[in-house]
This record gives C-alpha cells, sequence and structure tokens, in this order.
C-alpha cells in the first residue's frame, strides 16, 4: 500500500468571524468566535486521511506541538481520524496558534505564531525519518512552509535523495526558497494564484478567468523559469483549476460551483489532500484534481480548517454528479 508522509505545521486556530476587519486603532463587535484544529500540515494530513479509503493508502504526519491542552488537541484529533501520529512530538513550551479573521465574504487574513512548530532545526532531519536500511519509509512526502525555512530545505533534499516523490505546496510563500535547484527536486508543486504570480515574478491585476489558454500559459511558465519537470498545480479558487505535466498536457479544469461560501479557510488543503491522496491511491492528475476541486468546493461551505475537510463520500457524490 503507498504511503504519504506530511511533514508540517500542527496550529490551534483562533477564528474571529466578523463584518469587516477593523482599521488600525479602532474596535468594532465581530459576528462570532470559534477554535478549530488546524495547521496547513495538520489540515493537509487529515485531509489526505478523510478523501482518500484507509485500505489503499496508508498516512502519517510528522510534527510538533507544545505541552498545552492545544497540543494534546491538535494531535488526538489527527490520531482519531486514523492518521499515524507516531512521530508527532511533544516539545516544551507552545504549540502553534494562529488567529485567523474571516470576512463575510468568506475571505480570510491569518497570522500564525510558529510555538512548537518553530522549533525543529535541520539537524532533527535525519535520514531515518524517512528511511531505513536504505529503504524509502513512505512514497510521498507532502511539504509547506509553515517549518522554519531551512527545515524544509533539508526535508526536501533528503527526501529527494532517498527517491521519495516530493508534493510541495509553498505556503506561506516565502520567494528566497524559490531557486531551479530546490523546484527540480519536487515532483508535485501545488500553488494558488497568488503563489504562481510570486513564481514567475509577475503581478496578476485582474485575471480573466474565462481565458483558459491565458491561464495555462501563465502556469506553464513553471516549466520554463525553473526548468521544472515535475508538475504544476495551480488552483484559481472557484474559478477552476490549471494543471501542467512537463512534456506531456496543459489543461484547464473547470470548478465545481459551491452552494455558499462561507469560510475559505482550509479549503486549499482540502483541495491538496484530496489531490495526492487519489494520486497515491493510482488515479491519474486530471482524475486527481476532480477530487481535489471537490473536496475544495465542499470546505468553502463549513466553517474552520480541519473541521470544515469533507469525508470521501461526500466528495465523490460531487465527482459522480460532475457539478
Ligand atoms: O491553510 C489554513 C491554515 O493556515 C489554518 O488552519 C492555519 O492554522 C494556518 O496554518
Amino acid at each position: 500500500m503507498p504511503h504519504v508522509t506530511v511533514f508540517g505545521s500542527l496550529n490551534y486556530d483562533l477564528v474571529v468571524s466578523t463584518p469587516r476587519v477593523p482599521q488600525g486603532g479602532e474596535t468594532i463587535h465581530c459576528d462570532s468566535f470559534a477554535t478549530h484544529c488546524g495547521g496547513k500540515g495538520a489540515n493537509q494530513a487529515l485531509a489526505i486521511r478523510r478523501l482518500s479509503p484507509p485500505t489503499s493508502v496508508g498516512v502519517r504526519m510528522v510534527g510538533r506541538v507544545g505541552e498545552d491542552a492545544f497540543g494534546q488537541q491538535l494531535k488526538s484529533g489527527l490520531e482519531k481520524a486514523g492518521t499515524n501520529v507516531s512521530l508527532v512530538e511533544t516539545v516544551p513550551g507552545e504549540s502553534g496558534v494562529a488567529v485567523i479573521l474571516v470576512e463575510r465574504s468568506g475571505e480570510n487574513r491569518i497570522l500564525v505564531s510558529a510555538g512548537a512548530n518553530g522549533t525543529y532545526e535541520p539537524k532533527d532531519v535525519k535520514l531515518d525519518l524517512f528511511r531505513v536500511n536504505g529503504q524509502a519509509l513512505t512514497d510521498y512526502l507532502v511539504l509547506q512552509n509553515e517549518l522554519p525555512l531551512p527545515v524544509v530545505l533539508r526535508a526536501i533534499d533528503v527526501a529527494y535523495d532517498s527517491g521519495i516523490k516530493i508534493v510541495y505546496n509553498p505556503s506561506p510563500m516565502e520567494q528566497s526558497l524559490l531557486t531551479p535547484e530546490l523546484i527540480s527536486k519536487i515532483s508535485y508543486l501545488v500553488v494558488n494564484e497568488s503563489e504562481l504570480a510570486a513564481l514567475i515574478q509577475e503581478d496578476f491585476d485582474i485575471l480573466d478567468f474565462s481565458n483558459y489558454d491565458a491561464l495555462i500559459e501563465l502556469v506553464k511558465k513553471v516549466h520554463t523559469k525553473y526548468d521544472f519537470k515535475g508538475t504544476v498545480v495551480t488552483t484559481f479558487g472557484g474559478h477552476g483549476t490549471v494543471y501542467s505535466i512537463y512534456g506531456a498536457e496543459s489543461v484547464f479544469v473547470k470548478p465545481f460551483k459551491a452552494k455558499q461560501v462561507i469560510d475559505t479557510t482550509g479549503a486549499g488543503d482540502s483541495f491538496l489532500g484530496a489531490f495526492v491522496g487519489a494520486v497515491a491511491d493510482g488515479k491519474s492528475v486530471p482524475e486527481a484534481i476532480k477530487w481535489g476541486a471537490a473536496a475544495g468546493c465542499l470546505a468553502v461551505g463549513r466553517q474552520g480548517a480541519a473541521d470544515s475537510i469533507p469525508m470521501l463520500y461526500e466528495a465523490q457524490v460531487l465527482v459522480e454528479s460532475g457539478h
């Protein structure tokens, strides 16, 4: 059975829903407050688990939480969902926390305090984390940018040398990391619209989402700019997705129509989890994109990050209905 390891952040999300974001020096009443489990790493691990059959794909989370009540909740939430958490360590200090403002349009603004996620050092990424007796322990490694960047770089090097396929979601975007040398080690680069703009160093003022050819050309630039021979997947929110497989096809995939947009937090993580789970399960890239799009579409209709991630059967209804 193929295995996916997610090496990344676990955050406790403090979510404020508000009519608007206050200005400097201003106090306003919000609509509601809620707490949810989150962190891009943990959300993606949970999404892979929820959106791929446990008999077909194994999922392991590698990360750190603090010695606080948040840490226990974060770890047990993943474990209850069936994710292997044997490599989620509890370290002295606080867990990662994200303060999230969600406006009525569903758009969010996120501030992250790294806490335990920030305690990793490159020397902690040992060869045996991904390899035993020369054998890779996992088939896919999923990474984001919520761990210290030298740690992300080290993990990419170690996994690449072990022959593990790397799925990289460079979020939050850190342009200094983006070198052709780093990108060449990635198999699947999954980005949103603003991350694509940073990758290809262009400002997108207004994108015409009905011009599929133009969107495809933008995504293809990643191959030329970085001599990238892997697959680029770019999500354009509710407007659709473009994938580009080097030397093969570059295609626009239409979105599923969300019934309502309540909170976009975690939608990208849901997409990524469903996509990776489907790829690991042997599905083609276009098929896997459909699963990702269905998961993201369902997630925006619910509050929270981890709590908004749909189940396999829910995404299946959408994928089979085709709209
Ligand atoms: O992608 C959404 C996540 O970003 C939230 O759960 C928050 O923790 C931040 O990491």
